[in-house]
């Protein structure tokens, strides 16, 4: 979020999910924004205005014609020093009113009256998601710089399955704080490698790494964050993958290193922070090896070097490695920058890093040694991707 607390306008149209809108205000405040909220009638139907002033703190407004706010002008006024208004949930019809212009409540005038962005999240039932209205609504709404968040599929209040679910408190949260963010690579091309590689030994066996692939998916998430384009090659893993990345998955080295070679003419940053198996087994075999009371070997071959395959190429994206060291952590890390003639290198130390869900990277450049103080993987992907920005503009 940026220095200054961000100010937000929460505003609440009528959906069973207004339930949801209580849990995000409290995330908000809790992530130290200022949180003003203003519900339209149906909305006080589903929740009432009492709990949602507890949790922002701030009296909530509904009423176009309640003179006590601020002179008489709370169309306007409301929504005047906001830096965004977020209307979570956002229904069908108040999606249409926005579309149109239409300004016949509080919500919808302080819509039209904005100076800052507008998320809508939209919540309904799958039919009415689907509907020609709400689709010529949605295309209106974009092409007028409107952001969507969501909605997501599941289960509905109606009993129904589909999509028009409101998306979780936590992601939109996310989403609306990544909204904040500075935007230091708008619109640059970014590739990530994240997660393990799987070498086979047999159809049901292989050889593979304790990587969780939580650092590579928060390095692309803090690009996305931060405006970039992202496509994300990963290994097999067991998380959701960042919102509005382009995902490519890979299991082997070899299936890595052709996704990488498929995507990364296009790519202006290259960041390499998949844990790729260094060997494979020579000769995979077709069936399942049976057990034997003779000791069994496997011969391994070395793996292609992706990111040396990358860093080499006649016209390189911007190349960032890692390295995970057991120890002599600053030897090898600056033998392995200058080894795959990378700009910058993040390392840390493997056994504190890996599967973890903290993090302390210690990044190398030509500038020397930048430490990254400890904390969640996020917040080291986000130190990381400005470092990576201002080298990469500096270049540029
Ligand atoms: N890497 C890669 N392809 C490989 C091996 C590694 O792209 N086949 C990348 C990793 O994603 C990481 C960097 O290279 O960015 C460092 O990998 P690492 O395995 O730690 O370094 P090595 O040079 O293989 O040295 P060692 O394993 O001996 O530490």
């Amino acid at each position: 979020m940026p220095a200054s607390p961000p100010r937000i306008l929460l505003g609440l149209t009528g959906g069973v999910s207004a339930y949801k809108a209580a849990e995000l205000c409290r995330l908000l405040i809790r992530s130290g924004a200022d949180v003003r909220v203003v519900m339209t009638e149906a909305a006080t139907r589903f929740i009432g205005p009492v709990t949602m002033q507890a949790l922002s703190g701030q009296p909530v407004a509904g009423d176009l014609w309640d003179r006590s706010i601020d002179n008489a002008m709370g169309h306007i006024e409301l929504s005047r020093d906001r830096d965004l208004i977020v209307v979570a949930p956002a229904s069908a019809d108040f999606m249409a009113k926005v579309a149109l212009g239409l300004a016949d409540d509080l919500l919808s005038t302080l819509c039209l009256a904005r100076e800052c962005p507008l998320l809508l999240a939209p919540a309904m039932n799958r039919q009415m998601w689907e509907n020609v209205a709400t689709r010529r609504n949605l295309a209106q709404l974009r092409s007028d710089g409107v952001t969507i968040l969501g909605p997501a599929s599941g289960d509905q209040a109606c009993g129904e399955v589909g999509e028009g679910r409101m998306l979780e408190p936590e992601t939109l949260a996310a989403h609306i704080s990544a909204f904040l963010r500075p935007k230091v690579l708008q619109d640059v091309r970014v590739l990530v490698t994240a997660g393990p590689t799987f070498e086979a030994i047999d159809p049901v066996r292989g050889i593979t790494n304790r990587s969780s692939g939580r650092m590579g998916y928060a390095v692309a998430q803090a690009a996305l964050e931060a405006g970039a384009q992202v496509t994300l090659v990963t290994g097999p893993t067991a998380l959701t993958p960042p919102f509005g990345v382009q995902l490519i998955p890979a299991v082997s080295a070899q299936d890595m290193l052709e996704a990488v070679q498929a995507h990364v003419a296009s790519a202006q940053i290259f960041v390499a922070v998949a844990a790729v198996a260094d060997y494979r087994v020579r000769q995979a075999s077709v069936r399942k090896i049976k057990k034997g009371d003779q000791p069994l070997t496997l011969e391994l071959e070395p793996t292609v070097d992706i990111l040396q395959a990358v860093s080499s190429r006649p016209a390189a994206p911007f190349c960032v490695g890692f390295a995970a060291e057991s120890h002599d952590l600053e030897r090898y890390a600056k033998e392995k920058r200058a080894r795959k003639h990378l700009p910058l290198l993040a390392a840390n130390v493997a056994q504190e890093a890996i599967g973890a869900e903290d993090n302390a990277l210690i990044l190398f450049d030509d500038n020397g040694r930048h430490a990254i103080p400890r904390g969640p993987k996020i917040e080291q992907a986000r130190a990381l991707v400005r470092h990576i920005a201002a080298l990469y503009r500096a270049r540029a």
